[in-house]
């Protein structure tokens, strides 16, 4: 499987969990790189689902070693909360899952800003998980930051926390908003880095070792391309790169180390969240919440449904570099008569081939759409490709050529049976 980056193409959800755990049966390593608690990775395991939010789904195999890269914001209190309730469901954290020294953390003056700024924007706001992962990263760029490393030594902690615990209430009072207690944040904070100790490590180095080995690694994005801080539509993104040059930065593994990239998409589009979502519409958003589908797996918010639309997934294809695609929830279309597909956009006068970088000006674009005939017959039984309907591999074999890679995988429901390698 060699070193394999995989990424979500859309804005997320695209069903990356069950991807990810599928192509861990050939990884040795599974590496996390960017993002926080705000992810939730959601893998069945015949009756049992496990909802993963920092800790790589590569978990739930034996054997394999999962590691938190630098890239990552980490919340120690769910972190050890993850750790706890995985225990409860009989799977083991100690000695295969490490987390990076380097990595930051997520305070609860985060939390709070991030609540606090969503409010003072109204309207405009970005409607982020509030988890605080972008004042943790805001935190992180301004050099004010603290990292697990200091989170395990006890003294150095207690002195950065009082420094900023003092700054951070003076803006959450000139916000209206309560301050914290020092004391509290302190007990809670050390005990969490008593508990998480033994799991913090040089993880740069393990990686190099694990490469020098000949182990296979497997980089396991967060989030999607278009909630990217730098390609994504700024300013309703999160704030670290969603797309595949972040696995290299969040976890000290080089570039020209990385062999594939696996691009998952849903064979339509969703989005939680504020922000354009050039496709949209209440056709597909009421077909798919009356099946019971598309609800957050963190917020449990309704995800907003549209059309697939080929010029997001082809922009997406350019910046990761995506080799092979892996496309999800192909049975979500079953019932639809006509399915459409986002080809170009109208602005004004104007026709984009190519996904506009102004937010503004997508949330103004009009869709132009191509016209699949539905199968209109159900797929969750498919083994083989042969197996899915003629109108199926149509509709597929269409979007992977408008994405312009390879269709490598399919996935017709949530569990590891309903997937097909071509
Ligand atoms: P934040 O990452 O909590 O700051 O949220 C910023 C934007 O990213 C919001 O629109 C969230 O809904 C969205 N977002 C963050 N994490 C995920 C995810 O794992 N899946 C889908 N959307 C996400």
């Amino acid at each position: 499987m060699a070193n394999t980056i995989l990424v979500g193409a859309q804005w997320g959800d695209e069903g990356k969990g069950k991807i990810i755990d599928v192509l861990t049966e050939s990884a040795d390593v599974v590496v996390r790189t960017q993002g926080g608690n705000n992810a939730g990775h959601t893998v069945f395991l015949g009756p049992k689902k496990y909802v993963l939010h920092l800790i790589p789904s590569g978990i739930l195999r034996k054997g394999k070693r999962c590691i938190i890269g630098n890239g990552v914001v980490i919340d120690p209190l769910g972190l050890v909360a993850e750790i706890e309730g995985l225990r409860k469901q009989g799977v083991k954290c100690a000695g295969q899952m490490f987390v990076s020294e380097t990595a930051h953390i997520v305070m609860p003056y985060h939390r709070e800003l991030d609540a606090q700024r969503e409010v003072l924007k109204g309207k405009n706001k970005i409607g982020t998980t509030k988890r605080g992962i972008g004042p943790c990263y805001g935190d992180k760029a301004a050099r004010v930051g603290l990292r697990m490393i200091d989170l395990i030594n006890p003294a150095r902690f207690e002195e950065k926390l009082a420094a900023r615990i003092k700054e951070n209430n003076a803006t959450l009072k000139s916000l209206g908003a309560k301050p914290l207690s020092f004391k509290q944040v302190l007990k809670d904070y050390r005990a969490a880095g008593d508990y998480l100790k033994p799991f913090v490590a040089n993880t740069v180095v393990m990686l190099h070792e694990a490469m020098q080995r000949g182990e296979d690694m497997l980089f396991e994005g967060a989030q999607g391309t278009f909630l990217d801080i730098d390609h994504g539509t700024y300013p309703f993104v999160t704030s670290s790169n969603t797309t595949a040059g972040g696995a290299s930065t969040g976890s000290g593994v080089a570039p020209n180390r990385m062999d594939r990239v696996v691009g998952v998409l849903k064979a339509y589009t969703t989005r939680v969240g504020e922000g354009p979502l050039p496709t949209e519409n209440a056709e597909i958003s009421d077909l798919l919440h009356g099946m019971g589908r598309e609800f957050g797996a963190t917020t449990g918010r309704a995800r907003r449904c549209g059309w697939f639309d080929s010029i997001a997934t082809r922009h997406a294809t350019m910046v990761n570099g995506i080799d092979d695609l892996a496309v999800t929830n192909v049975d979500g279309l079953d019932t639809v008569a006509t399915i459409k597909v986002c080809i170009g956009y109208r602005h004004g006068k104007k026709r984009y081939d190519y996904f506009p970088s102004d937010a503004q000006v997508l949330a103004e674009c009009e869709p132009i759409y191509a016209e699949f005939e539905g199968w209109q017959t159900p797929t969750d039984k498919c083994k083989t490709w042969k197996q899915l309907p003629a109108k199926c591999r149509t509709y597929l074999k269409a979007i992977a050529e408008l994405t312009g890679a390879k269709l490598s995988i399919v996935s017709v429901g949530p569990a590891r049976e309903q997937t097909m390698f071509l």
